[in-house]
């Protein structure tokens, strides 16, 4: 990742202190670039809060700052002792991403304070799109060695019931529905279709998951998160009273939320704005917030689409272990896999159910991450996908036995790394053991650094599932490329599955973290190819029959353009694909990208979206439960000639009972023209703008 100033870069520091009255002494009024965020900090009564607002409307009342040790307490009678002020504009180019080159334009403010003879540091950063702030606590006398935080007070006091798109704040699992309400009923709804998490429970009722996604007013959207989260507890937002929230910290088991020392220097909390939601999709906040790449070597870094040994065995057709004689990941279906790959311009193949293992998953010591099942060769397999240049994709399912794992964790990385792997998929799928851990809590994010460095020493890049959420850390660790943190595909085929809404909506929440490995593009979507080979162990929410997708083929499709992720999956079983002229589309569709635009979006209901690859041009639609008609302009095409090939739902097409009917039209288009492009229900299209 490289790093340019560009533009102005400047640093103007100054140190000053405020005139007038004492009071006047203790109050900081700061702005982003274009001056249309303002934050006001107050220290006056030595409680430090701050306000906030967008475009002269109210986002935040006075909310509290300060933090709960231990031993002692910030921000109960603090005085700010100085202040420094930079602005920075720069930008700076990705390795990969949603475009080759970010804007990093803010003001930034460090104020120093004392308080009871501590000094400690509160710093912001306030871009056009929103701002971070966050605590550093410098090493100094008197500070006991081992810092123990009972709890962060950072508080949103948001000054209205303004709309949130939230998922419970459960401590283990973000593969939940979303549910659109006033913030005040942020945990008194519950969704039935929420089940089976790998929750322990004991996480507070009333309280979300960030990215909590609002809307404030016609024109005021905005999001709270985290970026940079390292070696700290993973934070919810706990709904106090009415639409007050408040930052809630995952624990230890023993309660205490984060065990460090000091210098200490906490997440960023972030609050993005914008007055179109579109607009937060496209924010770099969360990744300007992050440190730059600290990988010395990049070159394995590779972006790529992928097909695996994987949805036969979520729909019960393989095992994953050797029960039934249906193993799924034997030598000759990965070869089969992999020169599907090879004929198909998809690069890498997972395959899953390789180790032993699965058939004790539940246990203490469950799997074995080197050893094969008789009917693997991981030799063979490697040799045959480097001839036919394929990557295999490893994988390591833990359980949850966090432990055993990280015992095993070097070898097995080196085992992989001997066989040129150069990508691992990790999963944490179970209830954390040790007992009492939670998968979002301090010691799963130090787990999962702990993975992401050891695979960077031995050139493997990570896929995470079951994860802790993103936070931007891919702009420090381009290794880290995706993670599951989502209700993905696995559950249409054993559950009641994915409503139509839940993707429109994953996009201006869950995706507003980072990448997500969703694996769409299911082309069987009544699951009737396979229907005598299917087991149906669906059981999970009552049901008694297979289930199905909620979801054309055309949508299928539009989700390659609309979820973003660097590691993108071809999840159906590749005989769904073999000899589909709509494969085409997925041939084709790159996973890294130049340029991104939001071109229209209501969040939940639809979704177009366009990106850039050198000369070509992908657009993707997808709608709710509702049909539209859609005009895209093509006023972001560059000049010149275009041919479109348009992959839509037909006249008769129809998610409930014909959700596999699909239209194929080429146009020949410039950017002057426009498209009119119907969605049915649960419907969707995918546009490639091939430049002629
Ligand atoms: C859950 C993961 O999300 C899924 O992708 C994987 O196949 C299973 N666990 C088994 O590891
Ligand atoms: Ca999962």
């Amino acid at each position: 990742m490289r790093c340019s100033c560009l533009f102005t870069c400047f640093l103007a520091l100054s140190i000053f202190l405020f005139s007038c009255t004492n009071s006047e002494k203790q109050q900081l009024s700061m702005q982003s670039p274009d001056g249309k965020i303002r934050l006001i900090l107050d220290v006056s009564t030595g409680k430090p809060t701050y306000t906030i607002d967008f475009n002269k409307i109210a986002i935040l009342n006075k909310s509290e700052l300060g933090i709960r040790f231990q031993d002692f307490e910030i921000g109960k009678n603090a005085t700010i002792s100085s202040i420094k002020e930079t602005e920075i504009e720069r930008t700076w180019k990705p390795l990969w991403g949603e475009k080759a080159e970010f804007l990093d334009h803010h003001k930034g403010y460090i104020v120093s304070l004392e308080e009871e003879g501590l000094q400690y540091e509160l710093e912001f950063r306030l871009f056009n799109d929103g701002l971070g702030f966050r605590y550093h606590i410098p090493a100094q006398d008197g500070l006991p060695d081992s810092l123990l935080i009972m709890d962060e007070k950072t508080a949103f006091n948001l000054s209205d019931d303004f709309t949130a798109w939230w998922i419970e704040g459960n401590y283990d699992t973000y593969e939940l529905l979303y549910t659109k309400s006033p913030v005040s009923k942020i945990g008194e709804i519950k969704n039935d279709f929420n089940t089976h998490t790998h929750s322990t429970g004991g996480f507070p009722q009333n309280s979300a998951h960030t990215p909590l996604t609002m809307q404030a007013g016609e024109n005021i959207f905005l999001s709270i998160h985290e970026a940079a989260l390292v070696d700290y507890a993973g934070m919810t937002l706990l709904r106090e009273d009415g639409h007050k929230l408040k930052a809630n910290l995952v624990p230890w088991p023993d309660g205490v939320k984060v065990r460090t020392t000091a210098p200490l220097t906490t997440p960023w909390r972030t609050i993005q704005l914008s007055v179109k939601a579109g607009d937060l999709v496209t924010s770099p906040l969360i990744l300007n917030l992050n440190e730059e790449n600290k990988l010395e070597r990049t070159d394995y870094i590779e972006p790529m689409k992928y097909v695996g040994i994987w949805w036969s065995m979520h729909l019960g057709i393989e095992t994953w272990g050797k029960e039934g004689g249906r193993h799924g990941a034997t030598t000759e279906n990965t070869k089969r896999y992999i020169d599907f790959a090879a004929a198909n311009n998809i690069r890498g193949v997972l395959v899953e159910g390789w180790n032993t293992g699965w058939e004790s998953w539940y246990s203490d010591d469950n799997f074995d991450f080197q050893t094969a099942y008789d009917d693997f060769d991981l030799k063979a397999v490697t040799d045959y996908a480097r001839e036919k240049g394929v990557e295999i994709i490893g994988h390591h399912e833990t359980g949850g036995q966090v432990l055993s794992y990280e015992a095993n964790l070097e070898a097995a990385l080196d085992l992989y790394e001997q066989h040129g792997v150069k990508a691992i998929k990790t999963g944490y799928a179970g209830t954390m053991r040790p007992e009492g851990h939670f998968h979002q809590g301090q010691f799963m994010v130090m787990h999962h650094q702990k993975v992401v460095d050891e695979a960077a020493k031995r050139g493997i890049m990570v896929n995470i599932h079951e994860p802790i959420k993103d936070t931007g850390l891919r702009r420090t660790y381009p290794n880290l490329m995706t993670r599951e943190g989502v209700r993905g595909m696995e559950w249409n085929a054993w559950s009641r599955g994915n409503p139509p809404n839940h993707t429109p909506t994953l996009v201006f929440t869950r995706m507003l973290s980072g990448p997500l490995d969703y694996t769409p593009g299911i082309f069987d979507l009544t699951f009737e190819n396979f229907a005598d080979q299917m087991t149906l162990w669906n059981e999970l929410d009552g049901l008694e029959t297979k289930g199905r997708m909620h979801s054309t083929l055309a949508r299928q499709l539009a989700h390659y353009v609309i979820l973003f992720s660097p590691m993108q999956m071809a999840a159906d079983m590749i005989e769904n694909y073999e000899g589909h002229p709509a494969f085409e589309f997925i041939r084709q569709v790159p996973v890294d990208w130049d340029d991104t635009k939001v071109l229209d979006a209501s969040i939940g209901e639809f979704v177009v979206m366009a990106r850039q690859k050198e000369e070509d041009w992908f657009v993707g639609g997808i709608t709710d439960e509702q049909e539209r008609n859609i005009t895209v302009k093509l006023d972001f095409l560059d000049s010149g000639d275009y041919e479109a090939i348009v992959y839509a739902d037909a006249e008769d097409t129809d998610y409930q009972i014909n959700p596999g009917a699909y239209l194929i039209t080429t146009y020949q288009v410039s950017s002057s023209g426009t498209l009119d492009l119907p969605m049915k229900a649960a419907g969707g299209f995918a546009i490639h703008f091939k430049r002629k």
